[in-house]
Formats: C-alpha cells, sequence, structure tokens
C-alpha cells in the first residue's frame, strides 16, 4: 500500500437540475462516496466535489413548464439533490452548481485561452427552427415518423422501435414538440471546438492507465472514425453563459458542465485552506479523480482533457467509468413502479441497506449492474444481519454485564485476530481498485469465522455454566476485536453503522487513520452498553416503495436520455380547445400516402386540416361524421397545404384508427367537457 499521504480531488458526474435523484444516479454517488471514505479512512487527503448541471434547453422549458424562471426551478432542484445526497450519506465537501459566477470565470477563461490558441472555429450550418416558438430545435425537441420504419411519433435522432439512428431531416412529418409546428431549417453561425488539434495528445494520454481496458478499446473506435469539430454553441433562446464577444450566442451546457467540477472546487478554496493550483497546474503532483457512467464517456475521455490541455491546466489522473442500473433484470420503469427516486427509497428503505448492495455486485467494469429485490432482501439480512451484526450482539452482553463492560486483558487465539489484521490489505487494494464486490466477499469470509468462532465456544452456555468466566470473558473479547476489525473494513460502506459501533465500543472505528491502527486489538478496554445497530430488511416496505412509485404522477422531463415526457397541469390540459366538429368533406390528398384532407364544419365557420387516417377510412364514408377537434391548436403548414388544427383519434396507427363519431345529441361547434 501506498503510505505516503495522497492529496486526491474527486468528483462525480453533475446531476441535470430538472429532475429528481433517482436510485440509478444514486449508483454513482455510493460507488465514489465508498472510495472517498476509504481515502480519508487511510489517512489520505480526498476531497469531494459536485454540482447541478443547471444549463440547457430542458431546463428552460421545464421551468417555462412549471410557469417558474429557470432561476427558481434550478434553486429548488438544487435543495432537493443536496437532502438526497445527505440522506444517502454522500460525504459530499461541496456541492455547487455550473449556473455560477465561478463557473462563468473558468468556462470565459478555458474558452478565451482555446480561442486565442486557435482552437475554435466558426461555420454557418442548417438546423431546425420552431417558427411558432421562435428557437432552435435540438434533435430530441422534433418528432416524426422514423424514416426507416414508418413508427410514428419518434426523436429526432433514433427510432424507440426499430433502433435505427438517424438526423432530424430525415423524420417523414416532422413537428417540433415545443410547439407542434412543422421546423423548418435555418441556416445559423455556431462555434467549434477543433478536438482533432488534439489527437496526438488524446492518443496518448488515453494510452495510460488513467480509464479502464474497456474504455480504451471503446476510444480506439472513435479514434478510427476521425475526431470530429465538436459544436459548443447554441443561439438564444438558450438557459446558459452568452460567449464572450458573441451576441445571442450561448456556451453548450456540455461546454461548461465539466468546468462546473472546477467551479465547485474555487467555491470551497474560498472557504477553506486549499489552493485551487495545487490540484489544477499543468503541473500538479496531486490526483484528480472523475466517477462517470458510461453514456457521458465521450465528453470525459476526449473533450475534457482536451480542453483542459488548450487552456494550460492539468489533465485528469483517472476517470472512472461505471455501467447502468437496472431493476430486477430491466431499464427502470415507471409504469412497473421501478423508477424510484432517491427520495421515495428513503421515505422506505434504509440508506444503507443500498449501499452494501450496491458494493456488494460493483466491479471495477464498465458493466450494468442490476438490482433484484429478492436478492437484495436476501443478501442484506444475511450478510449484514446475519454475519457481521451478529457477532457483536450476541457477545458484547456479555462484556457489559458480567464484566461490567471491561474486555480482557488478553487476546486469545492471536492468530486469528493476525489474520483478520492481515487481510486487511488485500481488502485495501480491493477498494482502491474499486473491486468492491470482492472486498465485500473477503469481509464476509472473514464474517464467516468469526461467526464459527462463537459458534464454536457458545458464550451463551459459558454463561450459564458457572466457573468459566475468563473464558467467557477472553471469548467475547476476541469477537468484539474481530468485530470491530471488520466494522472498520465495512465503514466506507456503512458509515452510520460504523459511526454506531464507534460510539459503543469507545474507540475509533472509521476515524481517518483507524486502519493502520487495527494491528493493536483491544485489551483491558472499556466499551459502552451495546446499542442496537441495525434492523432486519423487511419485504414488505419493498412492496410499497414499488407501489409509491407506480403512484407518483410527476413525471420530469429527462434531458434527452431518459426519454420520460412532462405530465402536464389540469391547467395545462384546460387551455386545449376540444370541439365537436363534422366532416363536410373528405378527400384524398395527391402525393400523400396517409393523409386525408378534411373540411370541417366547426359551428361558426369551416376549417380545413390534414389528417394520417386514409388507411383506416374510405374518405366517401367519412362526409357528415363527427369528430372531436382541437380547434386552438397553431396552424401547422405541410407540403399540402395548412391544417387548420387535429382531429383526435384512437388506435394504434395504420388501418386501426377509430374517429369518435357520436351520432345524435353532438352538434358541430360544440365544446368537449
Ligand atoms: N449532467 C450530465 C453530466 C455532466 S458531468 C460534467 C448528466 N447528468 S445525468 O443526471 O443524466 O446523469 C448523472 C450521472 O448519473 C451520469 O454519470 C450518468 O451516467 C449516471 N446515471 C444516470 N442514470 C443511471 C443509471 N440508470 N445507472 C447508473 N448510472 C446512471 O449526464
Ligand atoms: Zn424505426
Amino acid at each position: 500500500m501506498n503510505t505516503q499521504k495522497r492529496r486526491i480531488l474527486v468528483t462525480s458526474a453533475l446531476p441535470y437540475a430538472n429532475g429528481p435523484i433517482h436510485i440509478g444516479h444514486v449508483l454513482e454517488y455510493i460507488q465514489t462516496d465508498i472510495w472517498v471514505r476509504f481515502q480519508r479512512l487511510q489517512g489520505h487527503q480526498c476531497i469531494y466535489v459536485c454540482a447541478d448541471d443547471a444549463h440547457g434547453t430542458p431546463i428552460m422549458l421545464k421551468a417555462e413548464a412549471d410557469g417558474v424562471t429557470p432561476e427558481q426551478l434550478i434553486a429548488r432542484i438544487k435543495e432537493e439533490h443536496q437532502a438526497d445526497f445527505k440522506d444517502f450519506h454522500i460525504s459530499l465537501d461541496n456541492f455547487h452548481t455550473t449556473h455560477s459566477e465561478e463557473n462563468q470565470q473558468c468556462a470565459e477563461y478555458i474558452y478565451e485561452k482555446n480561442r486565442a490558441k486557435g482552437h475554435i472555429t466558426k461555420r454557418v450550418i442548417k438546423q431546425a427552427y420552431d417558427p411558432v416558438k421562435q428557437m432552435f430545435l435540438p434533435d430530441r425537441y422534433i418528432r416524426g415518423e422514423c424514416p426507416i420504419c414508418d413508427a410514428p411519433d419518434q426523436y429526432g435522432d433514433s427510432c424507440e422501435n426499430c433502433g435505427s439512428t438517424y438526423s432530424p431531416t430525415d423524420l417523414k412529418n416532422p413537428v417540433s414538440a415545443v410547439s407542434g409546428a412543422t421546423p423548418v431549417a435555418r441556416e445559423t453561425e455556431h462555434f467549434f471546438f477543433k478536438l482533432g488539434d488534439f489527437e496526438a495528445m488524446l492518443k496518448q494520454w488515453t494510452s495510460g492507465d488513467h480509464i479502464q481496458q474497456q474504455v480504451r478499446n471503446k476510444l480506439q473506435e472513435w479514434f478510427d472514425a476521425g475526431l470530429q469539430d465538436w459544436d459548443i454553441s447554441r443561439d438564444a433562446p438558450y438557459f446558459g453563459f452568452e460567449i464572450p464577444g458573441a451576441h445571442g450566442k450561448y456556451f453548450y451546457v456540455w461546454l461548461d458542465a465539466p468546468i462546473g467540477y472546477m467551479a465547485s472546487f474555487k467555491q470551497l478554496c474560498a472557504t477553506s485552506e486549499l489552493e485551487f493550483g495545487d490540484f489544477w497546474d499543468e503541473d500538479s503532483a496531486n490526483e484528480l479523480v472523475h466517477f462517470i457512467g458510461k453514456d457521458i464517456l465521450y465528453f470525459h475521455t476526449l473533450f475534457w482533457p482536451a480542453m483542459l490541455e488548450g487552456a494550460g491546466f492539468r489533465k485528469p489522473s483517472a476517470v472512472y467509468t461505471h455501467g447502468f442500473l437496472t431493476v430486477n433484470g430491466q431499464k427502470m420503469s415507471k409504469s412497473r413502479g421501478t423508477f424510484i427516486t432517491a427520495r421515495t427509497y428513503l421515505n422506505h428503505l434504509n440508506p444503507e441497506y443500498l449501499r452494501y448492495y450496491l458494493a456488494a455486485k460493483l466491479n471495477s467494469r464498465v458493466e450494468d449492474l442490476d438490482l433484484n429485490f429478492d436478492d437484495f432482501v436476501a443478501r442484506v439480512n444475511s450478510d449484514l444481519i446475519g454475519k457481521v451484526v451478529n457477532i457483536a450482539s450476541r457477545t458484547a452482553g456479555f462484556i457489559n454485564k458480567r464484566f461490567a463492560g471491561r474486555m480482557s486483558g488478553r487476546v486469545v487465539q492471536s492468530s486469528m485476530y493476525q489474520d483478520f489484521v492481515t487481510a486487511g490489505d488485500s481488502i485495501a487494494s480491493c477498494y482502491e481498485n474499486r473491486e468492491y464486490s470482492r472486498a465485500m466477499r473477503e469481509i464476509m469470509a472473514l464474517a464467516d469465522r468469526a461467526n464459527q468462532f462463537i459458534a464454536e465456544y457458545k458464550p451463551w452456555e459459558l454463561a450459564k455454566a458457572g466457573g468459566k468466566e475468563e473464558l467467557l470473558a477472553d471469548v467475547c473479547s476476541l469477537s468484539l476485536n474481530l468485530f470491530r476489525v471488520l466494522m472498520t473494513y465495512l465503514s466506507p460502506v456503512l458509515p452510520v453503522t460504523a459511526k454506531r459501533v464507534e460510539a459503543f465500543m469507545n474507540c475509533p472505528v472509521c476515524a481517518p487513520g483507524t486502519w493502520q491502527s487495527l494491528s493493536q486489538p483491544l485489551v483491558d478496554h472499556r466499551i459502552n452498553p451495546y446499542q442496537h445497530l441495525m434492523q432486519r430488511m423487511d419485504i414488505k416496505e419493498i412492496s410499497r416503495m414499488i407501489e409509491s412509485s407506480k403512484n407518483q404522477t410527476a413525471a420530469p422531463i429527462q434531458n434527452g436520455d431518459g426519454g420520460e415526457r412532462a405530465d402536464i397541469s389540469i391547467d395545462d390540459f384546460a387551455k386545449v380547445d376540444l370541439r365537436i366538429a363534422r366532416i363536410l368533406q373528405a378527400q384524398e390528398v395527391e402525393g400523400a400516402d396517409k393523409l386525408l384532407q378534411l373540411t370541417l364544419d366547426v359551428g361558426d365557420h369551416q376549417r380545413t386540416v390534414f389528417a394520417g387516417i386514409k388507411e383506416a377510412y374510405d374518405p366517401r364514408r367519412l362526409n357528415g361524421k363527427f369528430v372531436v377537434l382541437v380547434a386552438n391548436l397553431a396552424p401547422r403548414k405541410m407540403r399540402f397545404g395548412v391544417s387548420e388544427g387535429m382531429v383526435l383519434a384512437a388506435g394504434p396507427g395504420g388501418s386501426d384508427i377509430w374517429l369518435l363519431s357520436p351520432d345524435s345529441g353532438a352538434q358541430a361547434g360544440m365544446k368537449v367537457t
């Protein structure tokens, strides 16, 4: 083990400030926190910072939909995120936001340096523009029919039905997800970061042990494909930082997001003894370690080191990438109740259960990890309660009651104690290398040995036998010594229980440097009365947690990746003007396979609407039928004419489409309520 005191700055990826922390995120923060606590326990200086990722189109639009300013939205979310982290015992030294002065300064500095060195270029591009909302549309905000399989309502960059990827201009019948208008292509000047300038440096940097082997392979594919210029600007309206000297142009959220690591650390420097340059200067000998998920590799292993290099800062010592969390073998899902927010989890279960379960499954590879509820309950109860806590609960009481809390003056079977101490080297290297599951296995194997020892000597029988006082004291004292060693090893995972053990055993357990001092067992040591340490996990709580996740209706917009769309309020719904209309005429549209042109009687006037129902209805059968019309939908210009509203129908599409067609009592123009 490295005995020199290391100085390490650690980060986790910045969560987006438009939705709650969920247990998928929690995986990353727990993985990081265990590593950080382990380093501190070893006596190293380990500073852990994070921040909210507060910029970008989804946050801007979510604030608008909520009727608040983006600043109000991100302030509220930041409070929630911080409470979640605190309650999962994530030991952050600082949590900031990318919408901050520090971040603006750092972002402008890094941009300026790169620009001065010629790493920024400008180019006019064509991008989809929403003429109604008057904004450029990110790919994810354009929806339409898949150009490959015709599946309706697909994103602008990929199809959820057939999995193909394409450009938004390929979508059939594209509409803006923001306003429903048909996007038009519009030219705009964008700023690009010339990633290719850094190819040699990146190839060298990524060949070192800064990253995992699997990641290196992935990067090789990207190198082979050629490094492209990176578009780092967005047009107003945008929630972010305006680019210096470029009115109406903003830094793309991903430009200033990683700089948020720096900004959060900078804020911490202002209120502590820490020196910014100690961790960021080009020649810094201290470590900079990032923990991230596999979806954001490109940003952290290519753009970020390149930006840092271009600006004259040091590059990361390590980028550690983990896989994704699945629940019961599947992607987290709202309808199955497995999209579990951090808060919902905390309302039902002890955070240390999840910390332990994830530790027992995490390794250093980029592998997805499954939270299986049956396994979760079984594992926590059998390992933590059945193996670990059991050691203390079966022996501490005798020391308290029979020996006035004083442990024996000697250590019997000292070779067993020594084995436990020696095992610490291997366990430490597992933690260091993020092989937590192996660390947990080794710790549980030791716990099995301690339990065998207790089962062999049966302190409860020694206590009844009479005349075996000395042996009873020795057996229970050794058990408690072994228990303490195990709790020190587990303390990065179970910080709260470790603290409790510290209190009841009246000795250091998780204090910095304890690991090294374990070679000295406790002899003739006074402990305090045993306090209950941890409850068994009840499977009923899991069912309740799933139920309550199912009942949560507030579905946040994910920043593109989650695919969840926001629910609307009743007030939003009330804005939709639904009216009964009578079809006066339905006719085919030349050149369109799916459309019919409908002339509608809306009571006091007539309208033309194009509806994609040709496969389901013969136009001659439609005359005189009633339909429900969205009467206040913004008119949409189509290739064949302007569509003045939308006709509601049900069904999966194609030839299975059903129009509402009330026979009697309906009247054109009637409001639908
Ligand atoms: N804001 C960006 C990161 C910017 S870092 C400069 C982002 N945010 S996120 O909220 O979508 O994700 C935050 C982290 O959580 C990422 O590392 C992401 O990989 C991770 N996870 C999100 N969902 C996850 C799972 N289901 N499982 C494991 N990790 C997951 O990306
Ligand atoms: Zn498709």
